[in-house]
């Protein structure tokens, strides 16, 4: 990656050592070998946040079966990320078990998380990391619309899916107006190969061919 610019997608997942309500880590060595999501918010003891921390929590267990991690970020001190995560605990019944990144604004400096003239706050950015620690997906939503979690369930899905089985995820999938939960043929290269696709595949044309999913 080149020096001094923000990480896009296809890039290394940059080394660092960040403090986090579990101690010190380094990144991405500490998720070696699993898919891991980084993901920031504005601040601690925000209602959106805590909304937010709460639903990533709720579906930790589905994201460990995929081989996934998670880690929160934000430009608060861990003082301050601890007594937020026993809030949650002690008022909402969520014990908070992924770790949470006390940053001083160097991450979000490295990660591009504050954005110009916005204020010093991480703005809600989502990271998606894959086991080589090459950042596969990279999301920004606004101040004032809480994430989807499941999106980032079904991401992690289509990637798996579409690496195992060398196919391409549908929109919406697995619930495509189209073809339901089966999955595209990668696109024909030759001549050759796009006749057999009309024949091997169901297809509305020899570029748009696509088959079960294999389970
Ligand atoms: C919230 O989490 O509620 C929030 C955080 C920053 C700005 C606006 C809303």
């Amino acid at each position: 990656m080149e020096e001094g610019r923000m990480p896009l997608i296809g890039d290394k997942f940059p080394e660092m050592e960040v403090q986090t309500t579990h101690g010190k880590i380094k990144l991405p060595d500490q998720f070696a070998g699993k898919w891991f999501i980084l993901f920031s918010h504005p601040a601690d003891f925000t209602p959106v946040c805590t909304t937010e921390f709460y639903a990533f929590q709720k579906r930790y267990p589905e994201f460990r079966e995929l081989n996934t991690e998670l880690i929160g970020l934000s430009v608060d001190q861990v003082f301050s990320h601890i007594k937020w995560v026993q809030w949650i605990e002690e008022n909402l019944g969520a014990k908070i078990e992924f770790p949470v990144i006390a940053d001083t604004g160097k991450v979000a400096h490295i990660l591009g998380l504050i954005h110009p003239g916005a204020g010093s706050s991480t703005v809600r950015a989502v990271f998606i990391v894959d086991p080589n620690a090459t950042i596969r997906a990279i999301l920004y939503y606004p101040a004032e619309l809480g994430r989807n979690f499941d999106e980032f369930l079904r991401m992690i899905k289509g990637f798996q899916v579409a690496e195992a089985q060398n196919v391409a995820i549908p929109a919406n999938w697995p619930n495509n107006e189209l073809i339901g939960n089966r999955v595209i043929v990668p696109p024909a290269s030759d001549v050759e190969m796009a006749e057999k696709r009309l024949q091997e595949y169901e297809c509305y044309d020899w570029w748009l061919c696509h088959k079960a999913l294999q389970e």
